[in-house]
């Protein structure tokens, strides 16, 4: 047990591993504190057979209202950005690094907090057991929450996005978060960027 005496996810594991088993008992998990002040938990979306598999950081304000990932601002620029790279959102699993809204109050506002190292190692349980079951042929890594979550503290995200990876049995290729798109200075050259990499995990790809 972690010392702020949360345990992580791992005690919430269902017995039997399924897409649905798993998200109904995601829906109760009490692995670190952030389900405390999120609505709900978003779980991940898509199907088993999903051939990409996505992963963000975690869910913004308006997925934490929704309960679905990539409902908000970054995610459409995810959907153009996967639809001009070809590669479908619907045949796609989608999900995040963190299953649970961090966010700090401004007045009423909600203001996005990056999960700490806890917070993603707490919910690694989670994602790990997605990617067991849906297997994918590539996995998208979208910024630095997710290539901590999956490819280790040490890997940047600035150095080595574009590059394809071996992950397990899957391949992977990371690029820079959505919200990063969004923020850039000049946004055209950021999406161009953001294309490009998606473009080369689909490229990459049998079929
Ligand atoms: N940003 C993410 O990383 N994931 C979402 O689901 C939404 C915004
Ligand atoms: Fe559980 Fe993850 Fe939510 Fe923490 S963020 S309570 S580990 S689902």
């Amino acid at each position: 047990m972690a010392k702020d005496g949360n345990t992580g996810a791992a005690l919430f594991l269902p017995d039997r591993l399924t897409l649905p088993e798993l998200r109904k008992a995601a829906a109760h998990c009490e692995g670190c504190d952030l389900h405390r002040n999120a609505t709900q938990t978003v779980f991940g979306e898509g199907p088993v057979s999903a051939r990409f598999l996505i992963v963000g950081e975690q869910p913004g304000d308006q997925e934490d209202r929704r309960g679905a990932p990539f409902v908000g601002p970054a995610g459409r620029i995810l959907d153009r950005g996967l639809e001009e790279a070809g590669i479908s959102r619907q045949k796609a699993y989608l999900t995040n690094a963190v299953k649970h809204f961090s966010f700090t109050l401004k007045g009423k506002r909600r203001i996005h907090q990056k999960p700490t190292a806890a917070e993603i190692d707490a919910c690694r349980p989670w994602l790990t057991a997605e990617l067991s079951l849906v297997k994918p042929e590539m996995i998208v890594v979208l910024g630095a929450t997710a290539a901590r979550a999956l490819l280790g503290a040490s890997f940047k995200v600035s150095q080595r996005r574009g590059e394809v990876l071996e992950l397990g049995e899957s391949l992977a290729v990371a690029t820079i978060h959505p919200s990063a798109v969004l923020r850039a200075p000049d946004r055209d050259e950021a999406y161009q960027g953001f294309l490009a990499d998606l473009t080369l995990a689909r490229r990459s790809c049998s079929s």
